[in-house]
């Protein structure tokens, strides 16, 4: 695998139906071609993904959106002139000419503009959109640099197209449409809040029932190799694990008292943003080292912090 910046290189690809690493501001992606149902079988191979698990399409323009999607709600547009290009993931109805194998037999396609530099011109220069899930194995932790991807997939795909560390750090919120209101199926960076600031006149709730119309949310998710503990209780949780090689995972200021631990502090200026463009980054710098276990401190439930929980509770072998 050959990780570079030149556009050029992963356009050449992807017309030739190849499957390759994207950078994005929330996490690297394994893009291909919509409307090449090899590139999205490639897709699906490569990653191990349930063929049930729809992908997300990445646009340049209101246009292709148009060309993917039927009945867009006034909503819709208006969320995207808001929020786009960044990482809201909107559900739509999807057009009859959307292939049945990027949205896994579903009605409705997923739809996003990324907001990161590559990747908007790499889309712009295309004549068509990509399809891209998350740039991991299934069911192992996101990737937000191309290193990540290149020891992921090395030897699978030709090229990833290297955008440096990705600024957001967790998956887009997504969200669907149910006759008037908004429903929030998967939080990111984007929450209710904010959705509610630009529009307060349009009632918005969270999808409780992990309901079928958003297939992927598992509990298990996310996992790094080695064991993760995730705990309100970082004292006596590190009491138990004495005398094994430990990686703590911790806002910040820990007054560590074991010599033996590693530590990666995911916000030193207390920054729960900042927090999440760290997250996956020190999971795979600790999961790297060999250690018997990690422990994860919980942040503190603010909207942000209740996302990362979500992640990393889904990382996690137990909870103590
Ligand atoms: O930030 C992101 O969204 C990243 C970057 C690469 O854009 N992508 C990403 O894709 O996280 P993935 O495939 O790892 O997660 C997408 C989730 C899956 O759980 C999938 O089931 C759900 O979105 N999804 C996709 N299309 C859907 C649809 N039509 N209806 C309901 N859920 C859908
Ligand atoms: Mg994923």
């Amino acid at each position: 695998m050959i990780l570079s910046t030149s556009i050029h290189l992963a356009k050449t690809y992807l017309e030739k139906g190849e499957t390759i690493g994207l950078p994005t501001e929330t996490v690297y992606g394994l893009a291909g071609n919509i409307w090449d149902t090899r590139a999205i079988a490639k897709i699906y191979e490569v990653k191990a993904r349930p063929q049930s698990h729809p992908l997300i399409a990445h646009v340049a323009n209101w246009h292709q959106v148009q060309e993917l999607a039927d009945d867009i709600p006034t909503i819709a547009k208006q969320l995207a002139e808001q929020f786009w290009p960044g990482p809201l993931t909107m559900i739509l109805k999807a057009s009859s000419k959307v292939p049945q194998e990027a949205v896994a037999g579903l009605s409705t396609i997923a739809i996003r503009m990324p907001d990161h530099p590559l990747a908007l011109k790499l889309l712009s220069s295309l004549k068509f959109p990509l399809v891209a899930p998350s740039a991991n194995p299934f069911g192992k932790v996101s990737p937000t640099s191309a290193m990540h991807v290149f020891s992921y997939f090395k030897g699978k795909i030709p090229l990833t197209l290297d955008g440096g560390n990705c600024e957001v750090g967790v998956e887009s919120t997504i969200i669907g449409f149910d006759e008037d209101a908004i429903v929030i199926y998967r939080q990111g960076i984007i929450g209710k809040e904010d959705i509610q600031k630009a529009f307060p006149q349009i009632p918005v709730y969270y999808d409780n029932e992990n309901s079928s119309k958003y297939p992927g949310s598992h509990r298990s998710h996310y996992s790094p190799q080695t064991p993760l503990v995730v705990t309100e209780d970082l004292k006596d949780t590190l009491k138990k694990y004495e005398g094994k090689k430990i990686g703590l995972l911790t806002l910040n200021a820990f007054e560590a008292e074991y010599p033996d631990i590693v530590i990666r502090y995911l916000s030193p200026n207390n920054s729960l943003k900042e927090a999440a463009t760290h997250l996956y980054e020190y999971l795979h710098e600790l999961d790297a080292l060999g250690l018997d276990i990690i422990i994860a401190e919980l942040l503190e439930p603010s909207e942000i912090g209740i996302v990362l929980n979500d992640r990393l509770i889904r990382a996690s072998t137990s909870i103590v």
